[in-house]
């Protein structure tokens, strides 16, 4: 794998402008708040965190849906926020595809599969009626449709089908970076099964580059090279996913990977397993607690962690924004991951 750059995101920012719901007045929703990272050529960077905690606005940022309120992305070497004349947005546009959680809504129901997954090559592309059919035919069959499939409309086809036509529609152009966002949360699981193992499959077979997003730490432990865990807003852990999954240093990733369902009970007793119990809900992205965004949670927070915001430090290869990680180690090492069952 290239360990170069395609996409850098520098010190993204989204705000979004709303009515606080206690006071009335004009607040800040901070959705996305200072978040740094560098996806990798050909990886699959996989992004976790509870509901609300910003991953779907980090991915339309990244596929260029929206507009940060501060920050900077660099894809492809090219600075996105630069005013230069010989960049070439058009072709930058069709190089990012991202599909959505929700196969229901995100297909248009009175038009057919065909105008639905050749519409990215009639904007794009000058192709005749038979060249577009003739497209189309082909990436149905990469993402395992049938030829005569694109002459139906969207309401013919279950959930999972309907995911694998959203899907053909964001391929269509053969993109380098493609946004995946919990393409397989609203499936059964047997159905997700195998849409993730297409998307691996179609990955396999060419050069692009995921960003995988999911609330299912299992799901992304099974998509992906490398691992952010988000929460309220921030990055608050990176690793490879080897070092996520077996050696997780942030309570949080340690709580995600503790909450996986596991079916021995003995080893569902396991005494660590307790102790991290988190306190609470999230809270709102308008008023983060201050210092550690994670404190009202976290079972090991002391008055340092109300105070100081803990940075995101690199460490071997590898980032975490905690005060206590390395004392939190020693003192809690995590016994059995839950991927040793
Ligand atoms: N257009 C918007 N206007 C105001 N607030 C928004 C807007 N879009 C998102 N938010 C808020 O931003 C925060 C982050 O939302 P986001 O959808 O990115 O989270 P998420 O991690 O994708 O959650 P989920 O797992 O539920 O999809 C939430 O508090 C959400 O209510
Ligand atoms: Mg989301």
């Amino acid at each position: 794998m290239s360990s170069k750059p395609l996409v850098e995101a520098i010190s993204i920012k989204k705000y979004y402008e709303v009515e606080h719901p206690r006071t009335g007045k004009n607040a800040f929703l901070k959705a996305v708040d200072n978040v740094s990272i560098s996806i990798k050529q050909t990886e699959t960077y996989g992004l976790v965190g509870e509901s609300g905690s910003g991953k779907t606005t980090l991915g339309r940022i990244l596929a260029l849906l929206e507009k940060p309120t501060s920050g900077k992305l660099i894809y492809d070497g090219f600075d996105l926020s630069s005013t230069n004349k010989s960049l070439d947005y058009r072709k930058i546009r069709r190089e990012i595809q991202i599909v959505f959680q929700d196969p229901y809504s995100s297909l248009h129901p009175r038009k057919k599969i065909v105008d639905i997954v050749g519409e990215p090559l009639l904007i794009h592309e000058k192709l005749s009626r038979e060249q577009i059919e003739n497209e189309v035919a082909k990436i149905l069959e990469i993402v395992g449709l049938k030829q005569e499939h694109m002459y139906r409309y969207p309401h013919e086809f279950s959930g999972g089908q309907r995911q694998r036509i959203a899907l053909a529609r964001a391929l269509i152009l053969k993109p380098k970076f493609l946004v995946l966002d919990e393409p397989t949360s609203a499936l059964d699981v047997s159905v997700q099964a195998r849409i993730l193992n297409l998307l691996k499959d179609i990955k396999d077979r060419t050069n692009m580059t995921y960003f995988f997003i999911s609330h299912n730490i299992a799901v992304i432990d099974y998509m992906s090279d490398r691992i952010g865990v988000m929460y309220l807003g921030k990055i608050v852990e990176e690793a490879s996913r080897n070092d996520l999954i077996y050696r997780p240093l942030h309570p949080y990733t340690k709580y995600l990977l503790m909450s996986v369902p596991i079916p021995d009970p003995e080893k569902a007793r396991a005494p660590n397993r307790k102790k991290l119990r988190l306190k609470g809900e999230i809270p709102s992205p308008i008023d983060p607690p201050k210092g550690c965004r994670f404190v009202t949670r976290c079972p090991f927070a002391t008055d340092k962690c109300m105070r100081e915001e803990p940075v995101l430090e690199e460490t071997n290869g590898r980032r975490v924004a905690c005060h206590y990680w390395e004392k939190i180690e020693k003192e809690f090492p995590i016994e059995l991951s839950w991927s040793e069952f």
